[in-house]
């Protein structure tokens, strides 16, 4: 029986894409290459810092990761570091996220995050989607200084709620962070937007869906 909900932030509530998307007119013809690329290289330095036991603040893997994409597109828009890394502090939700939230917060679930993002940067977005009341915790893996899918990260959830691995459903767009999840021991559903192949890693998916506007109704409380 499900206590708690986790969410991924970047993704799965949040739509990364929508920081170049808002400024696609200034980037330019290359602003779905450089959204596609930066996205990948975030997620590969992070997985790269982990190896190398050198954790630093998503934010700034977040920027290291623009700058290597800026040069490989050979785009030297003027501000346009500044326009995008502000942007990140305010991604639109998903269309479907305040619904679906409102839905389970009045079934009774608990809701929180818990994201690679450190909390300067998880903050405002929260707080600019406004759904931030929706959420009992907004958790940080800068507060264990590594990244997912380290097992501490998923380990802070029991920590700071209170709730057991097997009471936590736990929803993420990312394949690998939801496999990281499952092999932790949540029960994990894959938001699998992109309609991906599932990616051959440890850990038994409960289940997937298209987007989060049926997780009410996979939890038995629509
Ligand atoms: C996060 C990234 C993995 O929010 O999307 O943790």
């Amino acid at each position: 029986m499900t206590t708690l909900c986790v969410f991924d932030a970047y993704g799965t509530l949040f739509d990364f894409n929508s920081a170049v998307a808002r400024h696609r007119g200034a980037i330019g013809p290359k602003a779905d290459a450089l959204a596609e690329m930066w996205r990948q290289k975030q997620i590969q330095y992070t997985w790269l810092r982990n190896g190398m036991g050198a954790y630093a603040p998503f934010w700034q893997v977040t920027g290291e990761a623009l700058d290597h994409c800026l040069a490989a597109h050979d785009i030297s828009v003027p501000g346009a570091r500044e326009k995008l890394m502000g942007a990140y502090l305010a991604l639109d939700p998903f269309p479907e996220v305040p619904a679906m939230l409102d839905t389970l917060q009045r079934a009774g679930l608990r809701l929180a995050i818990l994201s690679n993002g450190n909390p300067e940067m998880l903050e405002p977005m929260v707080v600019a989607s406004g759904l931030a009341a929706r959420f009992e915790a907004v958790l940080s893996v800068d507060s264990v200084g590594v990244f997912k899918p380290a097992p501490e990260v998923y380990r802070l959830v029991e920590a700071r709620c209170g709730v057991a691995p097997d009471k936590v459903c736990f929803l993420s767009s990312n394949c690998w962070d939801a496999h990281g999840a499952a092999h932790f021991g949540f029960r994990t559903v894959w938001i699998n937007r992109a309609g991906a192949p599932d990616d051959g890693l440890p850990g038994v998916l409960a289940g997937q869906l298209g987007d989060l506007s049926r997780l009410p109704a996979l939890l038995g409380v629509s």
